[in-house]
């Protein structure tokens, strides 16, 4: 069997390296052989943002680079399909692999029905309901066009039966992200704070006088467009950072590409370095972002695989949007996090509600290390 599978965004390397290593023990084992042709459409392409999580993580070097970069959504779609077609008429696979919901997931599964090969879904069946979300759109069409929908949980699988996916096509198998958090977090523990801010500090940006330690310090990510494309949503934000959270707590911010020209385009980036509570890191590495997180007193991100590593590792965590695909992590499931959108009073409200609570680490059903194997498994048996 051949399967071409394809990766394109940050958030999709966590998830194909563990399915690439179930791959390698299949084949060692020796009950059949799966060709595997590892495709990046260059998506993200800086080395902080793609290369280093490679080497960290232990993922082969791709096999083919389409090097399609950055763009309007309409060019990295098109420019992928393009490129995309090519490697699929030259290798033929059996499969098309796609994982999470960026637009090399949508661009790549199109592509492969047009040329009638199977598509598997890994991740399927998240649903925010949210159509002004890119990634929103990028799941449903994915999931309609997909001959196998690899769910990470039960509320995933029932969202597919609601949009009428036939029943056979539908297999719940787990986080695939949570095998590579059980695969990484012995490494992460190990790491000391103090280095990691050595290593990631921002241009410009100081060695903070104190280095904070374990539960002394906040966590951010942004770079939802919803969040940081609005100069109103965003330095609202930036003013609630500066003058509630900076004063109680330090906070680690590693930031997205797309946050600091926003910073910087908004005239916000001195005013944001200047304050010595603040430390803004560039992009860091896959365990030393878990490293933070096990230590961290409180996370406020609007990343969906992060919300989800809060749930395992039990960091109380303000999700800045109004919905989610991943209602299994919220609190009310069972999760450590909560929504709180852009409204600076309900995120105020919340961050000092937080505050108080413990660490309350939670697993939901399948979120075990194994799912890769499962995969693997049900693709090796499909017929
Ligand atoms: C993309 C995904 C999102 C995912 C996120 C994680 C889509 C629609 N969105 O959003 O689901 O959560 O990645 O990071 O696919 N840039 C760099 N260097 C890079 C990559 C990007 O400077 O290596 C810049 C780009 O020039 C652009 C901005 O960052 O200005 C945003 O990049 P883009 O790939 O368009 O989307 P993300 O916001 O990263």
């Amino acid at each position: 069997m051949k399967i071409v599978s394809i990766v394109g965004a940050r958030p999709n390397f966590m998830k194909i390296a563990p399915f690439i290593r179930a791959i390698d023990d299949y084949n060692l084992k020796g009950s059949g052989k799966i060709e595997h042709i590892l495709v990046h459409t260059g998506q993200h392409y800086d080395v902080r943002m793609s290369e280093a999580f490679f080497k960290a993580l232990g993922i082969p070097d791709p096999d083919i680079n389409l090097e399609i970069g950055s763009g309007s959504h309409a060019e990295q779609l098109g420019n992928t399909m393009i490129a995309f077609e090519k490697v699929l008429i030259e290798y033929t696979p059996d499969w098309v692999v796609v994982v999470g919901d960026v637009n090399a997931t949508l661009a790549c599964s199109v592509i492969a029905k047009r040329l009638n090969i199977k598509v598997c879904h890994i991740e399927a069946g998240l649903r925010s309901g949210d159509m002004s979300m890119p990634e929103e759109i990028n799941r449903l069409v994915t999931d309609r066009l997909s001959d196998l929908l690899l769910t990470p949980d039960e509320l995933s699988s029932e969202n597919l039966r609601n949009e009428g996916t036939p029943e056979d096509k539908i297999h719940f198998v787990g986080n695939i992200m949570i095998d590579t958090l059980e695969a990484n977090r012995a490494k992460a523990e190990k790491m000391s704070i103090e280095s990691i801010i050595r290593k990631n500090l921002a241009a410009d940006t100081q060695f903070p006088s104190i280095v904070p330690q374990n539960g002394e310090f906040a966590l951010m990510t942004i770079h939802r467009p919803s969040n940081v494309d609005s100069e109103l949503v965003f330095s609202n934000l930036i003013d609630f950072l500066l003058n509630e959270v900076a004063p109680k707590h330090m906070l680690i911010w590693p930031i997205h590409p797309r946050a600091r020209k926003q910073l910087e385009t908004l005239g916000l980036w001195d005013k944001v370095i200047s304050n010595t509570s603040m430390i803004i890191l560039d992009p860091i590495g896959y365990h030393e972002m878990v490293r933070l997180n096990i230590g961290a007193k409180i996370m406020l991100t609007d990343s969906g695989g992060l919300q989800e590593e809060c749930c395992i590792l039990g960091t109380p965590c303000l999700t800045l949007r109004w919905n989610t695909e991943r209602p299994i992590t919220l609190r009310e499931n069972g999760g450590a996090s909560v929504l709180v959108g852009n409204n600076i009073e309900r995120i105020r409200n919340e961050y000092y509600h937080t505050l108080t609570l413990d660490r309350l680490p939670s697993r939901p059903n399948l979120w075990d290390g194994k799912t890769a194997e499962r995969i693997v498994k049900i693709l090796s048996e499909f017929i």
